[in-house]
């Protein structure tokens, strides 16, 4: 069941990478003068000072302090892409609808690479300038408390992917030979589009792709209206109307067989795959709708509006759960990925996390997926899967790193996967299947479209079993041991 292709290993070197990178040179002071240096205050590495009305360079997780931003929410992102290829050029208009969560004389946006040539805020040119991934963002007018605002930022280059030491491989923007790869986690939306680029700030997406006629874009969510070619260009239009996290969007481009229909309960499903992989269409866009019934049933009502998945010519070697249209990375997927990408639809998707120490939130639930797909399909129990797991001697690494607290050098750890998927069958048995069952619908309803804390899964699990649970929990999340 392991998909261990996904696991990873540090991911340190890459965010020293993101906060050393220099500036491409779009350091572009404006139009209207004095692109003041940092105004008085403590520094923070990789961004501006905050304090005060400055809105602070990162959103407050302590294990990724510059990842995402301070004083705002995005309710929505409207982004422009056209993307060439064979040159490898994006241009992008990104649109920003926000709303200020403090008085802000100044704002940052993360965005990796890209000479950004304009940003306007409101219809008034602001001033900007770039330290590293930070773009800070010096409005005309200072935002008041509470007050809705648009900055708009207009950028163009050529993608620079995060190459990540670790087995997790290339993420972010991709480019590929016939178009790009686009799989984000865990902050890569950054490589293509300015952002509040952490899973706490979820918004709706309008995603337009421009590309060479005869080339395909995919986004999230449903198409609006039918692709228009004029100029030997055709452009894409894709709306994600439910709240989406940032690593989850995509702009997947280039040759593609599509195959679109309705699941058997009935939901829109939307199936591609690179030509490469043209025998695996059938059966990817067969079984993403048998699944997604399935975990309809298991899990609550589907969230979004679509399903299906698309199988790029990249070799990732791994997938990624990007919302309504999971993405393989040039292999065909098993029933078990199938099953573990579509369970993120619920778990991770519409139920996000509000800091990556609580990935096993996302984790372990798709990996707990996996067995109960496996046991739906009679090929195994979870139970058996549960045991296999737990007979691993005492020395193994699985028991030194608690899953309930990942961490941000090794953020996709096994134990994370598996030991947080063990954690649910542990609970399983100590509650009960109605119980637990009940509870996966209640937490997916309770928090859909939301963000979560392991603390309120571990209130809700005590509250519907009436039991305290802290002991088990504490056993299986927190403890470097090997739990009794
Ligand atoms: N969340 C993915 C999964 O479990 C794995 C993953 C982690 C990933 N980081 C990634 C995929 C970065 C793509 C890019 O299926
Ligand atoms: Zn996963």
């Amino acid at each position: 069941m392991g998909f261990e292709r996904r696991l990873a290993a540090p991911l340190l070197a890459l965010f020293s990478m993101l906060a050393c990178a220099p500036s491409d040179g779009a350091m572009a002071p404006t139009p209207s003068g004095s692109a003041s240096e940092s105004p008085s205050g403590g520094s923070t590495s990789g961004g501006p000072p905050s304090g005060g009305d400055i809105g602070a360079p990162g959103i407050g997780d302590p294990d990724f302090p510059t990842d995402g931003n301070g004083g705002y929410d995005v309710t929505h992102y409207d982004l422009r892409i056209g993307y060439t290829p064979s040159s490898k050029q994006l241009d992008g208009v990104a649109t920003i609808e926000a709303k200020a969560t403090q008085q802000l004389s100044r704002f940052n946006l993360d965005l990796a690479g890209y000479k950004v040539s304009d940003v306007v805020v409101d219809d008034e040119k602001a001033v900007f300038s770039r330290t590293g991934s930070e773009l800070s963002v010096l409005p005309a007018t200072p935002l008041a408390k509470d007050a809705g605002f648009t900055v708009k930022v207009s950028y163009a280059g050529i993608p620079t992917p995060v190459k990540d030491s670790s087995n997790l491989g290339t993420y972010g923007f991709i480019p590929t030979a016939d178009g790009a790869f686009v799989a984000c986690e865990p902050n890569g939306a950054k490589t293509w589009f300015p952002a509040n680029d952490h899973p706490a700030d979820k918004a709706a997406f309008d995603v337009t792709i421009t590309v060479p006629e005869g080339v395909t874009a995919l986004s999230n969510g449903e198409q609006v209206g039918e692709p228009a070619t004029a100029g030997g260009k055709t452009t894409y239009h894709w709306r994600e109307k439910h709240p989406m996290v940032t690593y989850l969007a995509t702009a997947t481009i280039g040759r593609f067989e599509v195959r679109k229909g309705r699941t058997s309960g009935g939901i829109a499903s939307f199936a591609a795959v690179d030509p490469k992989f043209r025998g695996s269409l059938d059966s990817l866009y067969t079984v993403s709708g048998e699944v997604t019934d399935y975990w309809s049933k298991i899990f609550g009502p589907y969230p979004f509006s679509s399903t299906g998945g698309v199988i790029d010519d990249f070799s990732a070697g791994y997938a990624l759960e990007n919302q309504t249209k999971p993405l393989y990375g040039g292999f065909n997927p098993d029933e078990s990925i199938i099953a573990h990408e579509l369970a993120h639809q619920w778990f991770g998707d519409s139920v996000s996390i509000k800091q990556w120490r609580d990935l096993w939130l996302n984790e372990g639930f798709a990996t707990y997926a996996e067995w109960l797909w496996a046991e739906h399909k009679g090929t195994n129990t979870a139970d058996k899967l549960f045991e296999t797991y737990r007979a691993r001697a005492a020395t193994d690494p699985i028991w030194k790193y608690p899953p309930g607290r990942a961490q941000p050098r090794d953020l996709f750890n096994e134990s994370v996967y598996t030991r947080g998927g063990m954690t649910l069958h542990a609970l399983r048995k100590a509650i009960g299947d109605d119980t637990f069952f009940q509870l996966i619908k209640t937490w997916t309803s309770d928090h859909k479209y939301g963000s979560v804390t392991t603390d309120e899964f571990v209130a809700l699990a005590e509250k519907l079993s009436g039991k305290d649970l802290k002991p088990l929990f504490d056993a299986w999340l927190f403890q470097p041991v090997k739990p009794a």
